[in-house]
């Protein structure tokens, strides 16, 4: 039986989702992203499951979309294609969702980072949307999200010149949350996301939203939104649970209902 496409391990109410195909430093292919896409259907519709690790290996996160699936591909069957379907689902699942990034994370390994709600990131990652050097562009975000995360400036030179960066500038400019040495990438993000797992989950969902508000919609949609958010937290016993248990001097336990 050939190797999965994506190897799932599951750490109490944490899921590490790990890209598997390192022999072509995890280029993405249809077939894995529809795996990857699958994988998060499971894992959101699994109630023990709080949070998400999206990781490669120590070499590359992901060295992009798969070049030999799209050389020679027309136009016309580009269109109908339509990969990118499955990309623009990532950041609608509603579980937080961590890249664990080392090595290249290159093209759609850069978008499919950026894709996930936060990044922990190698010393020696090397991040960058290096599409130009093919003839292309990026496809699944990258020259949207890089914009917002670094500014015009730096991202219209990183984008013309497909030179990569390192994740010490990704974390100056707000893409990366924290860089650690290359050994403890894993490590720190599982911290993550066992610290976040322990949160009220239809708030940490609530404020994924919320948050991708300011990034997509002018301030006033994103506040009227962040406020029926706040309202619904009221709906939750979670909300009466925290409130609760700070008034009586003890951690709450959440239920996420
Ligand atoms: N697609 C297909 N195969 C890839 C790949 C990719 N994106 N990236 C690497 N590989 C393969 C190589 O062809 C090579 O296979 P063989 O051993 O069979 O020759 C293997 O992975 C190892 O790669 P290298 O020998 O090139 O490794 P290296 O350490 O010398 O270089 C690298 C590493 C700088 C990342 C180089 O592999 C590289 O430049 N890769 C392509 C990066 C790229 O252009 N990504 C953008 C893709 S387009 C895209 O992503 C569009 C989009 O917006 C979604």
């Amino acid at each position: 039986m050939s190797e999965p496409l994506i190897v799932k391990k599951m750490e109490g109410p944490v899921a590490v989702l790990q890209l598997n195909r390192p022999h072509v430093l995890n280029a993405l292919n249809l077939a894995l992203m529809d795996e990857l896409v699958e994988q998060l259907k499971q894992l959101q519709a699994d109630q023990d499951v709080r949070c998400i690790i999206l990781t490669g290996n120590h070499k590359a996160f992901a060295a992009g979309a798969d070049i030999d699936e799209m050389a020679g591909v027309s136009l016309a069957e580009m269109k109908m294609r339509n990969q990118f379907m499955l990309w623009d689902l990532i950041p609608r699942f509603t579980k937080p969702l961590i890249a664990a990034v080392q090595g290249y994370a290159l093209g759609g390994g850069c978008e499919l980072a950026m894709s996930c709600d936060l990044i922990i990131a190698s010393e020696k990652a090397v991040f960058g949307q290096p599409e130009i050097n093919l003839g292309a562009m990026p496809g699944a975000g990258g020259a949207q999200r890089l914009v917002k995360a670094m500014g015009k400036a730096r991202a219209m030179a990183y984008l013309l010149t497909g030179r990569s960066f390192t994740a010490q500038e990704a974390y100056e400019c707000g893409l990366v949350t924290k860089v650690v040495p290359d050994e403890l990438v894993l490590e720190e993000a599982k911290k993550l996301a066992l610290e976040i797992a322990h949160k009220a989950p239809v708030a940490a969902t609530l404020i994924k939203e919320a948050v991708y508000k300011a990034l997509d919609t002018p301030t006033q949609v994103g506040m009227d939104f962040e406020r029926n958010a706040f309202y619904m937290c009221f709906g939750t016993e979670d909300c009466r649970e925290g409130m609760k248990a700070f008034q009586e001097k003890r951690k709450p336990s959440f239920k996420g209902r």
